[in-house]
């Protein structure tokens, strides 16, 4: 016979299977509760958006679109990219449907894949995964405060502990451009010890030195000068305001000049929540204030701020964290001969109606055999049914915990399960 050969998945990109994929709805559903307590609503966005979008959007100098980017020419003529993040798509179909006419706050969250063709490592896929928002037409530093504040409700929400919040204020187009001169001429004085990637962008755009993961750039840029030495006045004055409203509501942080993002179209707030438990992918969300980006994608002049998280960070750490799942209860019926099967089945059939997460072995296997398996799947109880139980219309009911046992006839089983796991 021919041997064929097993195809595996791409590299980088990887499947979601039970248990995990019970944790990610978990987050999923905490996300939803939490941005609709703040008034966010739902955007799905297509995975494949035109090419320029994200040069435009995210900027031809960062990494992303250098050399990140799933890109492919269509059977027509059109370069099409898989996205790699969701902010500009979003700002897209804001533009595109028109919201900005009649939402003059438009406020939206989203969650899905996302593409970078990056080195694979833990907590780095090239397909992984955000849960993200976006509002729209508020320029005012509560904004910015608001955004990080139901970050931070979001992580409390999911268990997630021992995140750092750093904020840092990057510019505006008015201060911005005094700090890259003075960085370039830093830089330029000491080209030789930086990579070949930012020998080349330095030029361009000095900032994405600052981003660089080379150790000798790393290095060379901690002697850098440094953005909040160039603020100008609005931006001082705004940051200032979104530290005072972080104070109010209990939003804890710490400034970090060095944060400048690796996507071009931030001003004003940029601020990272980290971790120290994934080496260096630090960043489990991330995100900030681009109040040029609608303009720039053909919009009008709208601000915007947003954020994003990263799932299968998050999932790693919630993983890492003891004693936070409950698995829900499991009714586990262990049903011996042909009988029993008649008579449970219909009462199978109910309980999952009811909405009682029932389990049960159809192999007709030994009662040895079928409570091993209650077992390992973490039944909370099992329903044990045979021939003597349905001559006298009953089942044992045992509870796996407490490892006690009692009758209930089986015509109530559906009501006895409703009303205790209801
Ligand atoms: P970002 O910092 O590029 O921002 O990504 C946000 C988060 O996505 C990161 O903090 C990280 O947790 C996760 N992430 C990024 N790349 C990977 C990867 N290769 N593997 C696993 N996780 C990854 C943005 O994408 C912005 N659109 C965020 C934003 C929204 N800003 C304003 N609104």
């Amino acid at each position: 016979m021919a041997k064929f050969q097993k195809i595996t998945s791409v590299k980088g990109m990887e499947d979601i299977l039970p248990p995990h994929s019970e944790l990610w709805q978990s987050v999923e559903q905490a996300s939803r509760s939490v941005f609709s307590a703040y008034g966010y609503k739902e955007i799905r966005t297509p995975i494949v958006e035109k090419t320029e979008l994200f040069r435009r959007g995210v900027g031809e100098t960062t990494s992303i679109v250098e050399k990140e980017m799933y890109s492919f020419v269509d059977r027509g003529d059109d370069s099409l990219t898989l996205r790699p993040e969701g902010t500009a798509s979003v700002v897209r179909a804001y533009i595109e449907s028109g919201s900005f006419v009649s939402e003059p706050i438009a406020r939206y969250y989203y969650m899905g894949p996302m593409f970078r063709r990056e080195r694979p490592q833990k907590g780095r896929q090239r397909q992984f995964h955000q849960i993200g928002c976006e509002i729209f037409g508020v320029a005012s530093p509560l904004a910015d405060a608001e955004v990080v504040a139901m970050t931070s409700h979001l992580f409390e929400e999911i268990g997630c502990e021992g995140l750092q919040l750093e904020v840092n204020s990057i510019g505006c187009p008015d201060c911005r451009p005094s700090f890259e001169t003075a960085l370039m001429n830093f830089l330029g004085k000491n080209e030789a010890a930086l990579c070949d990637d930012c020998k080349r962008r330095m030029g361009r755009n000095p900032m994405r030195v600052l981003d660089c993961k080379n150790p000798a750039c790393r290095e060379l840029v901690e002697r850098a000068p440094r953005l909040p030495d160039h603020w100008c006045l609005s931006c001082r004055e705004h940051f200032g305001s979104v530290k005072r409203a972080l104070d109010l509501v209990g939003v804890k942080y710490v400034l970090n000049d060095r944060i400048v993002r690796g996507l071009d179209y931030y001003m004003r707030t940029a601020f990272e929540f980290t971790t120290t438990r994934l080496g260096a992918q630090s960043a489990v969300a991330a995100g900030g204030r681009y109040d040029g980006l609608v303009k720039e994608l053909g919009g009008p002049a709208v601000p915007g701020v947003g954020f994003a998280l990263g799932m299968e960070r998050l999932a790693l750490l919630l993983e890492g964290q003891e004693g936070k799942s409950k698995p829900e209860d499991l009714v586990f019926f262990a049903v011996l001969g042909e009988a029993a099967q008649d008579a449970a089945l219909p009462i199978i059939q109910t309980l999952r109606r009811d909405g009682v997460r029932v389990e049960w072995d159809y192999a007709e296997r030994s009662l040895k055999s079928q409570m091993r398996r209650a077992a390992k799947v973490a039944a909370e109880t099992v329903v044990i049914i045979g021939d003597e139980e349905v001559a006298r219309g009953v089942a044992q009911v045992r509870d796996m915990r407490k490892a006690a046992q009692h009758e209930v006839r089986i015509q109530d089983l559906p009501r006895h399960f409703v009303q205790i796991v209801g």
